[in-house]
């Protein structure tokens, strides 16, 4: 029997004992006195070489090379050797086995290079390529040193429902949630909407749940309910987002890290965010360097000095009135180059707006804060100065990605709060558990929301949001 202990091959060393190595065949090469079989066990990018000597393997070893593909899963036992190859060591085999074979005539992945849109229609394959392999393991990175990061600063960690009646943003892209199989659908009555106009699709009703049931668009209400009893906390979790865009930007479904703290305003929001980034970026740059270099090779030449600028420099801060003035400025020289030229107080920015201001006005990360009240959630706190135009809002703006945080001090004060969801046509009682923390012993509070995948493709370098996410959804696509 072929038994010796299990060793990753990132964490392998040269060393007298005999080691096993479990994982999968790359490329296979066969000499006359010796083959070379390249193995990966998705532990760090560059696997490793295994030499098998045909005078050294025993003679099962020699007849199951015929059967190694790329692909096919292996067990080999040897010693880990110094090397004149790429890399300073290999594998000098006694014994290889095939565990599971591959038939290269129908292995999406016999070939080498593929487009990430073609790997996106084999997702559940494409974590065996190196490039979807290397951003697996960056986000790994990532979502641990978060963790470490907000524990580390004493944040309790909160796990909010992804099922929930409330909608967080106001914004209507929930999705709904609800028991009917579809034979019942097509027996339901049309929706209506309050002035009794009908809408698309049916009336669910209230059925499982009492009240109408939706997939979180945020844990930030329930986030808040808790940080206003332990202080700090967060939520790192997924939510859901019906909007109907197919950018490189959007998920339907992505995860949100969402720090809240209690006794905090918006500069403590930003003065952690800031710090959070700093903290994981230098992280990853210590922890992922093998994976770094690829994406710098392939995807991205300034990767590194653009993560060691973001982990090292101040992030700018700017006032949202002061941004339209310069991006007024920049856009007066030349409308034509602009998709939106037209830019006053009161504009939701736009993605080239944005970016602008992160790649060109600033070249760094930039917190714009302090935008129009009327273009931010019900939940964020009045300047009392400012002519009451403005919200305690910011967004942190990165190159190459534009909007990575979307944060804000919540209004905390009960009367503020009801007038304004009034303002907005809010239902006051379906909040009347959110409106109990400004009743009992409320407090200034604060939080932010990181979109974790838009901070995968920032650190990696790829463009698209849908190579950031293991099984991306978007509309049109929830296969797998
Ligand atoms: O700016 P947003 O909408 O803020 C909130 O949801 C707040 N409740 C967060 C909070 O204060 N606790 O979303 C936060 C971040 C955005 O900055 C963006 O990075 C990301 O979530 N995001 C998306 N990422 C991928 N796909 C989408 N459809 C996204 N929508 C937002
Ligand atoms: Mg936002």
């Amino acid at each position: 029997a072929l038994s010796a202990p299990r060793v990753k091959t990132s964490e392998a060393k040269i060393s007298d004992e005999l080691v096993s190595i479990k994982g999968w065949v790359k490329t296979v090469r066969k000499q006359k006195t010796l083959a070379f079989v390249e193995v990966n066990d998705g532990s760090n990018m560059s696997g490793i070489q295994c030499v098998l000597p045909f005078d050294q393997v025993d003679e099962a070893t020699i007849a199951e090379i015929e059967n190694l593909t790329t692909g096919c899963s292996v067990h080999a036992i040897g010693k880990i050797v110094e090397s004149q190859g790429k890399q300073a060591f290999e594998l000098s085999a006694t014994s290889l086995r095939l565990v599971g074979s591959c038939p290269g005539e129908t292995f999406p992945l016999a070939k080498k290079r593929h487009s990430l849109e073609y790997l996106r229609t084999i997702a559940h394959l494409r974590p065996r390529t190196n490039t979807i392999a290397a951003v697996a393991r960056v986000r790994s990175t990532l979502a641990g040193s978060i963790h470490s990061f907000l524990q580390n600063h004493g944040f309790q960690y909160v796990q909010t429902p992804l099922i929930t009646a409330s909608d967080c943003e106001g914004a209507g892209e929930m999705f709904r949630v609800t028991t009917l199989n579809t034979d019942d659908v097509a027996s339901l009555p049309r929706a209506k909407d309050k002035d009794g106009k009908e809408l698309p699709g049916v009336d669910y009703g209230e059925d499982f749940f009492g009240k109408a049931a939706f997939l979180t668009v945020s844990g930030q209400l329930g986030g808040e309910t808790y940080a206003c009893a332990l202080g700090d906390v967060y939520t790192f979790g997924p939510t859901f987002r019906a909007e109907n865009s197919q950018t490189t930007r959007h998920l339907a479904e992505f995860w949100m890290v969402e720090p809240e703290m209690a006794f905090a305003d918006l500069t403590s929001a930003m003065n952690n965010a800031e710090s959070m980034l700093k903290a994981v970026v230098g992280d990853v740059l210590d922890k992922c360097d093998e994976d770094l270099e690829f994406f710098a090779k392939f995807f991205d030449k300034g990767l590194k000095d653009r993560l060691l600028k973001l982990r090292d420099k101040p992030f700018v801060r700017c006032s949202y009135r002061d941004a339209i003035g310069y991006l007024q400025e920049e856009i007066a020289k030349d409308p034509s180059k602009w998709q939106f030229p037209d830019v006053e107080f009161g504009t939701d920015l736009a993605t080239e707006h944005e970016r602008w201001l992160a790649e060109t006005k600033f070249e760094s990360a930039v917190f714009v804060y302090n935008y129009p009240k009327k273009i931010k959630a019900f939940y964020m706190r009045d300047n009392d100065e400012d002519g009451g135009e403005t919200v305690n809002a910011m967004d942190l703006l990165v190159p190459g990605v534009g909007e990575l945080v979307g944060g804000s001090q919540r209004e905390e004060r009960l009367d503020v709060l009801v007038e304004k969801m009034k303002e907005l046509d809010l239902d006051v009682d379906d909040y009347w558990w959110y409106l109990d923390l400004r009743r009992f012993g409320s407090v200034p509070h604060a939080g932010y929301g990181l979109g974790f995948e838009r901070l995968v493709t920032y650190v990696t370098g790829i463009e698209n949001i849908r190579d950031a996410i293991a099984y991306p959804r978007y509309p049109g696509n929830a296969e797998f």
